[in-house]
């Protein structure tokens, strides 16, 4: 028997804004994959610690708060349940944005997060997102995928996000602030943003969504002929 009795293990990385979960999503839809959107993770863990007022630099309660917190993913990562309750629309704001980028740079929280997807993953027929999934969580994937778009296009889509949900949104400040997170995403000590090795570059600048998962189809299923 395999030791991924369910399928392969997809990794997707880049930063944010590329498209990355919308893609994601798609894909392992169309495979009959478990879709885990790791960000919201990390998201999830901010908001606990923005409500309990735990610092964002206090690496030991923030370690203690990912010890503790339960984190349910539903329909396809699309409903994120803190301690039970759903709080899928608080985790898109920009406070929380900026507060998962911070606590993400704490070797304990990582340690415990990266162990959760590594569960969650093990038996394969998986697509996950993330910064550190082919570097970090599965280095031994299947499929690595690391999608990447113009700055300026990722603070248009993440405008039109916030607009969508109703939220307030300045396109100067999202495009500002998510070239902060890049910078501390790739910078960090602790498994920075970068391009594992064998990943397959794709920039989604100039295509559609559709195009994108068409293109990483077609990977996945030539990979899992060949298992
Ligand atoms: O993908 P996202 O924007 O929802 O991620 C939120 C933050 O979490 C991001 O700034 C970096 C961090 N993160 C991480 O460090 N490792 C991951 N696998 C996923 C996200």
């Amino acid at each position: 028997m395999s030791a991924r009795p369910r399928g392969l293990v997809v990794a997707i990385d880049g930063p944010s804004g590329a498209g990355k979960s919308t893609v994601g999503r798609a894909l392992a839809k169309r495979l009959g994959y478990v879709f885990l959107d790791t960000g919201a993770m990390y998201r999830a863990l901010a908001l606990r610690a923005l409500r309990t007022g735990t610092a964002l630099d206090d690496a030991a309660g923030l370690a203690a708060l990912a010890h503790d917190v339960r984190i349910g993913i539903e329909d396809e990562g699309r409903r994120i349940l803190l301690d039970g309750e759903d709080v899928s629309a608080d985790l898109r704001t920009r406070e929380v944005s900026a507060a998962a980028s911070r606590v993400s740079v704490h070797p304990p929280v990582r340690r415990e997060m990266v162990r959760r997807q590594q569960d969650m993953g093990a038996l394969g027929g998986v697509v996950l997102d993330g910064r550190d999934i082919g570097t970090a969580v599965f280095p031994d994937a299947d499929v690595k995928f690391y999608v990447d778009a113009d700055p300026a296009r990722r603070a248009l889509r993440r405008h039109a996000e916030l607009v969508a949900a109703g939220a307030p949104a300045d396109l100067a400040a999202i495009e500002r602030e998510i070239r902060e997170r890049d910078h501390a995403d790739s910078t960090r000590a602790d498994s920075p943003l970068t391009r594992a090795a064998g990943a397959i570059a794709i920039d989604t600048t100039a295509h559609t969504p559709e195009e994108v998962v068409e293109r990483m189809l077609a990977v996945v299923r030539s990979a899992e002929s060949r298992r």
